[in-house]
């Protein structure tokens, strides 16, 4: 008999096939009763019938309870009604493992604390099923995108003696007989990968320390970097565009049945093209001026900015040229404008907030010292970095795309605790 997935029963019609899963729920409407069986790849009803199923399997009904794992044969009839359109008339029901305690995740409502306390069986449900199975094809999309078009996979270490995106979000560990920290970001060691191959990028986990307990905010998240040698700002940014552009054709072509279960409008993703709209940063604050807000300039935009900006625009909205102040130390400087660094960010639409961070890299080596010296930051570890300025320095740029706002923003949840299997946040390091 041929042991099957859910997932693929539309090539089984009409014939008798083994199936490996968790019961889901199960109902009785007298004579026969149902079995509402997962597998990881999708749900499946199963018509337990007086007589055609063994009569074991007859008798499981008071027996099995939510949860309980088992092994069930039986004929895959094409049912348009059923969820996933087919149905199996079950022959037998072969218990693995008897649930005894209730589950603690019933069909009804809970808070999201507790499904969170609960991480390790909320996954099994069907919204965080949709979820994890979005977040799979972005990485996939996103890995893709950058292997087809000439980059090099370069990983960047997680153990790091330097700060990167300021020093009062550093996550320091005992590193033998000094202090190492957890990465903030790769992308020092892109520049450097950059300049041995060109075009590189890392995917992997970062670490912030951040105080902060918003739905936008993780300790640990996944960041893309992409790093390019002899590309500036406006390059830069028509990569950008190209990946958000890519990534969302791909999801949209590969989680059909996902964006169904989360109820997603994907009308508001087919619209996601590039080109992108790009504006500076003065450009964003006047149309925040003219909108009411108080925004004060110099400012980095608060969530409730970035909500007014995305709905301008009906696309990610990227902006560049930001006060050199808020900036981090490694942006190069706009030529015309020596205030202003050449940093861009890419706001996702709908008030997802920020998903990009990226810009042109300081190339001169004397005006990268000041800026380490200006941000307080040692000299010593950045020895190497300058050398990357010492030795065949070129205009060169990046960006890092956060995993987990991409997802919320392409699943349209609003918290991007639910984007990553296992969320670590200032509360939270269980499970
Ligand atoms: O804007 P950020 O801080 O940029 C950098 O780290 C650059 N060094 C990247 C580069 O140029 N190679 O972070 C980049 C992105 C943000 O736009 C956001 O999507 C995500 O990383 N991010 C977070 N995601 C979840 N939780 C946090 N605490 C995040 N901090 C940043
Ligand atoms: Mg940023």
């Amino acid at each position: 008999m041929d042991k099957v997935t859910i997932s693929d029963l539309s090539q089984h019609e009409g014939k008798e096939v083994e199936l490996r899963g968790w019961v889901y729920n199960t109902r009785s409407i007298g004579k026969i009763w149902f079995i509402i069986l997962r597998d990881g790849t999708g749900l499946l009803q199963g018509v337990v019938v007086k007589g055609e199923a063994s009569t074991d399997a007859f008798l499981l009904e008071q027996k099995l309870s939510q949860e309980d794992s088992v092994i069930i044969t039986g004929l895959v009839k094409k049912e348009p009604r059923s969820v996933g359109g087919f149905e199996l008339g079950i022959k037998d029901i072969i218990i693995i493992n008897h649930v005894t305690e209730e589950y603690p995740i019933s069909h009804k409502e809970h808070g999201a604390d507790f499904l969170m306390t609960n991480r390790h069986l909320w996954l099994r449900s069907k919204r965080q099923n949709a979820i994890m199975r979005i977040r799979h094809q972005t990485v996939k999309a996103i890995r893709d995108f950058f292997d087809s078009n000439g980059f090099t996979l370069i990983d960047s270490p997680i153990f790091t003696s330097n700060a990167v995106e300021g020093t009062t979000t550093l996550f320091e560990v005992d590193y033998f007989e000094r202090s190492a920290y957890l990465t903030q970001s790769g992308q020092l060691y892109q520049e450097a990968g950059a300049t041995a191959f060109g075009k590189t990028y890392c995917f992997g986990p970062t670490f912030r320390a951040e105080k902060s307990k918003t739905r936008r905010h993780l300790t640990e998240f996944w960041m893309v970097e992409p790093e390019m040698a002899f590309v500036d700002i406006d390059e830069n940014m028509t990569w950008a565009e190209n990946l958000v552009g890519y990534i969302v054709s791909k999801v949209l072509e590969n989680c059909k049945n996902e964006f169904d279960v989360l109820e997603r409008d994907i009308n508001i993703l087919k619209h996601i093209v590039p080109p992108f709209p790009r504006i500076t940063y003065d450009e964003a604050f006047e149309i925040l001026k003219s909108n009411g807000s108080k925004f004060e300039y110099g400012n980095d935009f608060g969530a409730p900015d970035e909500t007014i900006l995305s709905q301008h625009f009906d696309k990610p909205l990227m902006i560049h040229r930001w006060p050199a102040d808020i900036k981090a130390f490694y942006m190069k400087r706009d030529s015309n404008n020596n205030k202003l660094a050449l940093g861009v960010d890419m706001i996702a639409p709908e008030g997802y907030g920020e998903i990009i961070g990226g810009g042109q890299r300081e190339d001169n080596i004397e005006t990268l010292v000041k800026r380490i010296r200006h941000h307080d930051l040692p000299l010593e570890p950045f020895k190497w970095y300058l050398d990357l300025r010492k030795y065949g320095s070129v205009p060169h740029s990046g960006f890092g795309l956060g995993l987990e706002r991409t997802v919320a923003w392409l699943c349209g949840t609003r918290h991007i605790r639910e984007t990553i299997p296992f969320p670590r946040t200032m509360t939270r390091l269980e499970p």
